[in-house]
Parts: C-alpha cells; structure tokens; sequence
C-alpha cells in the first residue's frame, strides 16, 4: 500500500531553477575570462498581454542574475506579419545575437508557425522549430523546448525515478504536452517512462489518469485534476498557470494550476506548486539554451 501524505512532499522548482542560474553564471565567468562576450539573449515581444510581458520580465531579469546581455524588442498588436519577419529575419543575421525567442501567442493575424519556421534554428532557444523538435524526435542533438526540458530535469534533480515508470501527459500542445510526451519516452537515464498521452478525446480520462506513477497536467484548465484521479503516492507535475482574478490579490489575479492542490497534494508522494514548481525552471532552461546557442554546443559556429 502506497503511502498516503497528510503534508504534501513539495517539489521546489524555484531553488531548483536558482541552482542551476548559479551554475550558468560560473559558465558565463569561464567564458567571459578567456576574452569572448557574454552570451546575448533577445526577445521580442507583441501587445499588451498580460501574462507574457510578466512571462518576458521575468526572462530578462533571469539573464541579468546571470550575467548575459538580454535585447527586449517591443511591438504593439497591429505589427504585420511581415514587419515581424523581417524582425526575425534581423536577428537571425545579428551576430550580436546568440539565440532569441519570440513570445507566444501572436496576435490572430499573424501566422505563428510561419514566425517560428523563420527563426534560424541555431539561434532557436525557445526549440520550437521543426528542425529542433526533429532533431529531438530522432534523438540528435537539438535545442531542446523549455519547460519540457525543464520537467524532466526537475525530476532528475529531485530524485524522483523514472525509468520504467508509467507517465500520463494530460494536454497535447506543441510547447509541452506532446514534445514533453517524447522526451519523457526517450532512452535517458533522466526519462526511460513508459508514457499515455491525454487529450480532449481521451475515453476514460479519469480511469487512465489513475493508473500513472507520474502524472504531467498540461491541459490549461484551472483544477482539472482532481483526487479521483490520482493513485495514492504518485508523483503530480502540474504545468497550468491560468490566471484567475483573486480580489485579495495586490494584482488582482492568482495563477491557478490545472491540479486540484489542496484535493491532490495529500494523495500525492511528490507534488509541483504553482507557483514555483515547473515556471522558474522553463526559464532555467531558456538560459541554458541560450548558453549552448552561444557556445556552439548544438550547432558548430561558423
Ligand atoms: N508562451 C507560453 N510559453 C512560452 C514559451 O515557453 N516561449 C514562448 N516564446 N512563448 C510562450
């Protein structure tokens, strides 16, 4: 029998994330010692939304705590799709630049895949590019995407075994579920899952959610997962930042996971909390990214 926690066993994500900033900002020390510039991360960001200017804030205060250069370029919803591209098409070419990232969602005018497919894949640091998400699929080398990166160093990093261990994926997004799907699959020390993926068609989504021993919410719908659907003792990712308004907030809002915590988190032997379980470590991995990028650890420099 499982055991069942009466105080949930917290996965910190956000010193987890602080450990390894620290670890790229002794690799920036290294680099900038033997002459080269500081790695220089760019990001261009559209409109006024509200959780991606926080989102992009927060990305560019990471890479100051780091030591890297960081560009914020700003436009307002009406950018046509082809004054964005030819952003794109400027920072592919800036040398300046070692990787960039465009924040997503776009405004509906503007094609989002196409904007992506025009990133230069070496300069991709968010590893949204086909040729990224290829390369990961084969199992070659690639920037890899953020958080799923970020899911599966946190287990590793808190010592939660995977291998052999049966993950549901509950949502298949091309920026989590899906990639996070693969990777997790991957003959890694840090992945070897045996893993179902869930989405809006699944029959008997409770019934295949109860039999995980890790269990990934990415769905983005505010307490989704609730205690019916959680073995006693598995290990619960939850990857929801939906914002509700909260009046009691200074801001108005709170993030909401897509777990039911106070249902899930005794049931569970290791929970994530939103927030500060899965956010601070997709930036973590944004910086590492943008550290290979700029040291030609994927793809040689010319
Ligand atoms: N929107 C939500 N998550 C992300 C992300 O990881 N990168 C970008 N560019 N946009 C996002």
């Amino acid at each position: 029998m499982a055991d069942i926690h009466v105080a949930p066993h917290l996965i910190d994500g956000k010193q987890t994330a602080e450990d390894i900033k620290v670890e790229i900002a002794a690799a920036v020390v290294k680099l900038t010692a033997t002459g080269q510039r500081p790695p220089h991360l760019a990001a261009i960001l559209v409109g006024h939304d509200g959780g991606s200017e926080t989102y992009v804030r927060n990305k560019v205060l990471a890479c100051e705590r780091v030591g890297y250069d960081s560009t914020l370029l700003r436009f307002e919803d009406d950018i046509t799709e082809a004054d964005l591209l030819a952003q794109v098409g400027a920072l592919n070419d800036d040398p300046a630049i070692d990787g960039f990232i465009v924040q997503l969602p776009l405004p509906k005018h503007i094609d989002a895949e196409k904007v992506i497919e025009a990133i230069r894949p070496d300069k991709d640091v968010d590893g949204f590019h086909p040729m990224n998400l290829g390369r990961m699929v084969a199992g070659l080398p690639a920037l890899l995407p953020a958080t799923p990166s970020g899911i599966v160093e946190l287990m590793a990093r808190q010592g939660i075994k995977t291998s052999g261990q049966h993950c549901v994926v509950i949502g298949r997004s091309n920026i989590v579920g899906t990639p996070v799907s693969i990777l997790l699959a991957k003959n890694l020390e840090t992945a070897n899952c045996t893993v179902t993926l869930c989405h809006s068609r699944t029959k008997n989504l409770a019934e295949i959610v109860r039999q995980a021993d890790i269990i990934v919410a990415a769905i983005g719908r505010p307490e989704f997962v609730t205690a019916d659907m959680v073995k006693p003792g598995a290990v619960v990712i939850d990857v929801g930042t939906t914002r509700v308004t909260d009046a009691n907030k200074k801001s108005g809002f709170s993030l909401k996971g897509d777990v039911n915590f106070a249902e899930v988190a005794p049931l569970a032997s290791r929970i994530t909390p939103v927030p500060g379980g899965v956010g601070p470590m997709t930036i973590a991995m944004l910086l590492l990214n943008t550290l290979r990028a700029a040291t030609g650890a994927v793809y040689p420099k010319a």
